[in-house]
């Protein structure tokens, strides 16, 4: 082979055109793939809000004292949903201090207790809220029996709890007691009063919340 520095040089133009062409079109590409998912992504959320408004959807709650009744029976006006009331078979006490006891030692022993009653067709809801008063730093017992007894696949779930202090783990425990399905934002609604007393203080907060995922 005999050295030809102008055949070599040419060599050298065809490569590096060869080269722009094949990043161009790896950059065009790349800015489609992105826009398509970017214009994906809106219309996502656009079903989403729009979707809303029509399911079907069930207040599933726990609630001792009534406080996450209360909350439970607004947000069920409010979206025009199916209400169902988790009950322990067994009811817990009614006196503060024995309930707390009761409570306690079922955590600890992670237990299912038996629960009255099953919601009819659970099939039918696209959406579910599920409230509970936040009780040794979690769900009550009882919403773990509920939750175990159906197949939540592809239903949108959305915790809430009523609580003195806080919600510690609660909504972040319902959440993962429901691992196949889709999640919205939960809230937990504190308050220093038991029995209902002054919930009606909650309602703004609870519309606020519900606007804020959509509804
Ligand atoms: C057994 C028991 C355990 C509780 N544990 C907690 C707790 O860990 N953290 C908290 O902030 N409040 C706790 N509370 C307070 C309740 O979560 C709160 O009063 C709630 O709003 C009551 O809801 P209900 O009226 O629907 O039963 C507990 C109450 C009871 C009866």
């Amino acid at each position: 082979m005999v050295y030809d520095p102008y055949k070599i040089m040419n060599m050298i133009k065809i490569l590096t055109l060869v080269a722009i062409m094949l990043l161009t079109v790896a950059g065009l590409n790349a800015y489609n793939l992105k826009t398509s998912k970017q214009e994906e992504n809106k219309s996502e959320s656009k079903n989403e809000v729009m979707s809303m408004k029509g399911k079907k959807i069930l207040v599933a709650y726990f609630s001792w004292s009534g406080n996450t009744k209360y909350a439970a029976q607004y947000i069920a006006k409010k979206m025009g949903a199916d209400m169902f009331e988790i009950v322990r078979k067994k009811p817990y006490s009614k006196e503060y201090q024995l309930c707390t006891e009761e409570a306690k030692a079922e955590k600890e022993a992670n237990e299912r207790p038996a629960i009255k009653g099953k919601v009819d067709n659970i099939a039918q809801y696209d959406v579910i809220f599920i409230g509970v008063p936040v009780w040794w730093y979690t769900a009550p017992m009882p919403l773990f029996t509920f939750l175990e007894q159906y197949d939540l696949k592809g239903k949108i779930v959305i915790p809430f709890c009523t609580a003195y202090s806080g919600p510690s783990s609660t909504l972040k425990d319902i959440v993962k007691a429901t691992p196949n399905s889709e999640h919205r934002d939960g809230i937990c609604l504190i308050t220093k009063e038991m029995g209902g007393k002054g919930m009606e203080k909650q309602n703004a907060k609870i519309d606020k919340w519900l606007g804020s995922i959509n509804f």
